[in-house]
C-alpha cells in the first residue's frame, strides 16, 4: 500500500483475528519499523516485549487481560510496549517517553497494515499482573498491547470495511488551526490532495 493508503486504512481491529502464525521475517521488520521513529534527543525508550504462540498468548491473556479486550487470546502474537520513565528526557514537565513510544507504536502498527495484518492497541490490562507474568522491571512501565495477527477474513480490507465505514473523526476545522489557536480555514476540506 502507499503511505497515505495505510494511515488510512489501518484500524483497531480485535474481532478479526486469525490463529494463523506470522512468518518470522515479518514479525521482525513490524518490530523494526518501530525502532526508526524519531525520539527525543535519539533517546529511543521504547521496548517490546513479544509474546508468541498460542499457549503463551493465552497464559497472558489469563493473568493480565480481562473484558472485551481478553478476544485476543487467539492471537498467534501479544506485543507488550513498554518504557522506563527515567530513559527518556522531561522537558518542562512534559515527560517524553510517553510520546516518544506512541511514535514508535505508530510505525509498528502502520508496518504491520502495510503487511495485511490486523492489530489493536489497548491499554485495558493488569499493569502489575502483566509486569509480574512477563518479568518486567519495577521502574518500567508497561504503555499498551497489541495483538498481531492475520485477519480472519479473507483480506484485511474485507476485515476492515466495517470498522472504516463506521469511523469517526473529528472534523479538521475542529483540531487544525492556522496562525493562532481557534483561527480555521473553511475550504481545507474540498482542497484535499
Ligand atoms: C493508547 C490506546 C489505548 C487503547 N485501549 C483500548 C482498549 O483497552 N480496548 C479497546 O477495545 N480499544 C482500545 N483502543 C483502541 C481505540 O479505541 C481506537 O484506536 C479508537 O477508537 C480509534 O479507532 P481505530 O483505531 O479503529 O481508528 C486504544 C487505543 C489507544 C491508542
Amino acid at each position: 500500500m502507499e503511505t497515505l493508503e495505510v494511515i488510512r486504512n489501518r484500524c483497531s481491529l480485535k474481532e478479526q483475528i486469525s490463529p494463523r502464525e506470522i512468518e518470522p521475517g515479518i514479525l521482525y521488520t513490524v518490530l523494526d519499523a518501530a525502532r526508526y521513529a524519531a525520539s527525543s534527543r535519539n533517546h529511543q525508550p521504547w521496548r517490546f516485549v513479544v509474546v508468541q504462540g498460542q499457549p503463551a498468548v493465552q497464559a497472558l491473556v489469563d493473568a493480565a487481560v480481562t473484558g472485551t479486550n481478553a478476544v485476543i487470546r487467539n492471537a498467534p502474537v501479544v506485543i507488550a510496549v513498554c518504557a522506563r520513565p527515567q530513559d527518556d528526557s522531561i522537558s518542562n514537565g512534559r515527560e517524553y517517553y510517553l510520546f516518544d513510544t506512541g511514535m514508535a507504536v505508530a510505525n509498528l502498527l502502520l508496518a504491520a497494515t502495510d503487511f495485511g495484518l490486523v492489530t489493536h492497541p489497548m491499554a485495558g490490562f493488569d499493569e502489575a499482573a502483566l509486569k509480574r507474568h512477563l518479568h518486567i522491571p519495577e521502574d518500567v512501565r508497561v504503555l499498551m498491547i497489541t495483538p498481531l495477527a492475520y485477519p480472519a477474513s479473507e483480506s484485511y480490507d474485507e476485515a476492515a470495511r466495517e470498522r472504516l465505514s463506521q469511523r469517526s473523526r473529528k472534523a479538521f476545522e475542529e483540531v487544525v488551526f492556522f496562525n493562532r489557536w481557534g483561527e480555521i480555514q473553511p475550504e481545507m476540506d474540498a482542497i484535499r490532495a
